[in-house]
């Protein structure tokens, strides 16, 4: 079947926002990137921005040039929430709707741009010039509320600064002349710094210090892969998305597997909302990060590496393609990299399109592959076969930098900060409820009071460590540890003061898990959808005791039935709140008297059934005689 239009001299066209696309120009983007399957995500990714959607006759281009069949190309092109079937308009705003922009007042900005637009969120504008979305969290929780403008942000909005974007939009000017007249003119970081603010509200010693360069990279060449993973073993770095296994160990199990090929690739996929470390790093510690990857490479005998960037840090791009090319002409990068005959290692950037899945290391490998980022069942682990079936090693942006850092300092520097089992400093990204959000890097141990005091968050009555999947805790935990062993976080941690509600958090969080739960297993896929109906009860005042339990028995069946790190830590949001904040709940149950639920609700109850067989009821239907 062609979807497509044959146009009067037979060449088959798909249609593409208004106009339809000549099938040799989807070829040629195919031939761009070597007509390569795996390239899938950056073919479609251009497809998407050039005609704004994904049409039928596109993906059987796309499908014929690649080897594919159609239905695969559909999979990715269905799967990726920044990519679209249906045609986008020529400018598309995405407005962060997560809890810290709600409380921020992102609707009050998102009512404005729907007046001047003439628009709805969720909707197109009939001649193509604009979209209106919400989307989750886009790592600039520190200065919400905050929007993309297609590869721009716009951070701090107010209903002032979004009256005037949307009206300088409407009037012609591009989203890049909304941060400066002269973008054109700007360098790559410049562009960067114009958009956001990198808030460093506390350098530590290791990371956002003085950082001599290269230094890490110029002792690695000068020892042997195994001395290079045995300083890091010694230091006792752990990785630093949120898992926090042992860094060392994995290069060990990648070096030692016995294959023709190994890769190293770079996890810059934080999606956590509340976590924007990485983009700090990113921005700030560019080569630092290469650097690191770099030395990963040496250690384990790999030759390419993959740096996979969030589609929401698309404004990065050009600044780290530069930063890849500089290395390449300095010689730090490609073959026989300082003079080190066979040390040849080279970095390819992959950027994702909006799925907070892909953070997770087995959907992101299956991304990088150019295929939907479902994760992927273990064993065998990513050590063992992981890219394209070859031994990988995936670590976070900040362990790779620590690496590099290491390397020159040596293991016993970074190992005698920090405390037993979480040695060095971590990035914390601090946002919400606070009068400094931003970021800290401080030594492993310090209590979440103390952190308190250094954000201006001393009135704070619940903090969220690590983000919707990690712990929220009240203020009588306040004296507990962030380290692995006690509060472990990625980063996130986002304060809240005493005026907001718990289960609006909470059911904001569970929204969150539905909308990104992959669907490949049915526990997380509809478990989370009947989390959240639970939720919404209480919010109602409908919940009765038993509703505790159930709670408690279907977070229980879903962690331990999901596949993946998404499941498994979904409910943790509802668990950690009944415990932590049992009054919340208790406040607003309904006791069953006698047996009798005096919140059940009959005609919620049979809705469903009373539509699937078109019956009305005498008692209930108002316009039963109609
Ligand atoms: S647990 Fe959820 S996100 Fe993970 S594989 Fe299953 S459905 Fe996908
Ligand atoms: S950008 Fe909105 S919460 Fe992260």
């Amino acid at each position: 079947m062609d979807n497509g239009h044959k146009t009067g001299n037979g060449v088959s066209t798909a249609i593409c926002g208004t106009a339809p696309v000549p099938a040799e120009e989807i070829e040629a983007i195919c031939a761009q990137f070597g007509n390569d399957k795996h390239r899938m995500l950056d073919i479609l990714r251009e497809v998407q921005d050039r005609y704004r959607c994904i049409a039928p006759a596109t993906m059987d281009h796309v499908a014929a040039a690649t080897g594919l069949t159609r239905i695969e190309v559909e999979g990715v092109a269905s799967f990726y929430s920044f990519l679209s079937l249906a045609p986008k308009g020529r400018v598309t705003i995405r407005l962060c709707d997560d809890i810290v922009d709600r409380f921020s007042g992102v609707s009050e900005v998102a009512c404005v741009f729907e007046e001047e637009l003439g628009l709805k969120i969720g909707e197109t504008s009939n001649d193509g010039a604009f979209s209106l979305e919400y989307t989750p969290c886009i790592g600039m929780c520190d200065q919400a509320p905050a929007a993309m403008v297609n590869d721009i942000v716009l951070t701090k909005l107010t209903p002032e600064t979004a009256r005037s974007a949307a009206q300088a939009l409407k009037a012609g000017r591009s989203p890049e002349q909304l941060i400066s007249e002269r973008f054109e003119a700007l360098t790559p970081s410049e562009r960067a710094l114009h958009m956001v603010d990198n808030n460093i509200r506390h350098a530590g010693e290791v990371l956002l210090g003085p950082v001599p360069e290269d230094a890490g990279l110029a002792k690695a060449a000068t020892i042997t892969p195994t001395q290079i993973i045995s300083a890091i073993e010694e230091s006792g770095l752990r990785g630093c998305g949120g898992a926090g296994f042992t860094t060392g160990r994995k290069w060990r199990f990648a070096a030692s597997e016995r294959a023709e090929k190994h890769f190293v690739i770079c996890n810059a996929d934080e999606g956590e909302p509340g976590t924007f470390k990485d983009r700090v790093l990113l921005t700030e510690r560019p080569h630092l990060l290469i650097e690191g990857m770099t030395i990963a490479a040496r250690a384990v005998g790999a030759r390419e590496g993959i740096l996979y960037l969030r589609g929401e840090y698309v404004y990065l791009r050009e600044l780290l393609l530069q930063v890849l090319e500089e290395r390449r002409r300095r010689g730090l990068l490609g073959k026989d990299i300082l003079g080190v005959k066979g040390f040849d290692f080279d970095i390819r950037l992959q950027l994702g399109a909006g799925a907070y899945i892909c953070g997770e290391e087995g959907a992101l490998i299956s991304s990088c592959e150019g295929l939907p980022g479902e994760p992927k069942t273990r064993p065998p682990f990513p050590v063992n076969r992981g890219y394209l079936g070859y031994p990988t090693v995936v670590n976070n942006v900040e362990t790779f930098c620590h690496a590099a850092r290491i390397l020159d300092k040596g293991a016993a520097w970074f190992n005698a900060m920090g405390m037993e089992g979480s040695h060095g400093t971590k990035l914390f990204s601090v946002c919400g409820d606070c009068l400094n959000p931003g970021i800290y890097e401080l030594p492993y141990g310090h209590t979440v009071r103390e952190l308190l005091a250094m954000v201006g968050g001393e009135d704070a009555a619940a903090v969220q460590v690590g983000g919707p999947s990690g712990t929220m805790i009240a203020r009588d935990s306040f004296h507990r540890k962030l380290t692995f062993d006690d509060l472990a976080t990625g980063g996130a941690i986002i304060v809240f003061n005493g005026e907001r509600n718990v289960l609006e958090i909470v059911e904001y969080y569970m929204s969150f898990f539905v909308h990104e739960s992959c669907g490949y297993c049915t526990p997380c896929r509809v478990g989370n959808v009947f989390l959240q109906k639970a939720i919404q009860k209480f919010r109602k005042g409908l919940a009765n005791p038993e509703d505790i339990d159930y709670l408690k028995d279907l977070s229980g069946t879903i962690i331990e039935t999901s596949r993946c790190g998404l499941g498994m830590t979904s409910p943790n949001p509802v668990l950690t709140t009944l415990k932590n904040f049992p009054l919340v709940y208790s406040a607003v149950i309904k006791p069953s008297k006698d047996g009798i639920r005096d919140t059940f609700d009959i005609q919620s109850a049979i809705d469903g059934a009373r539509k699937i067989a078109k019956r009305r009821s005498y008692i209930f239907d108002k316009d039963f005689t109609q």
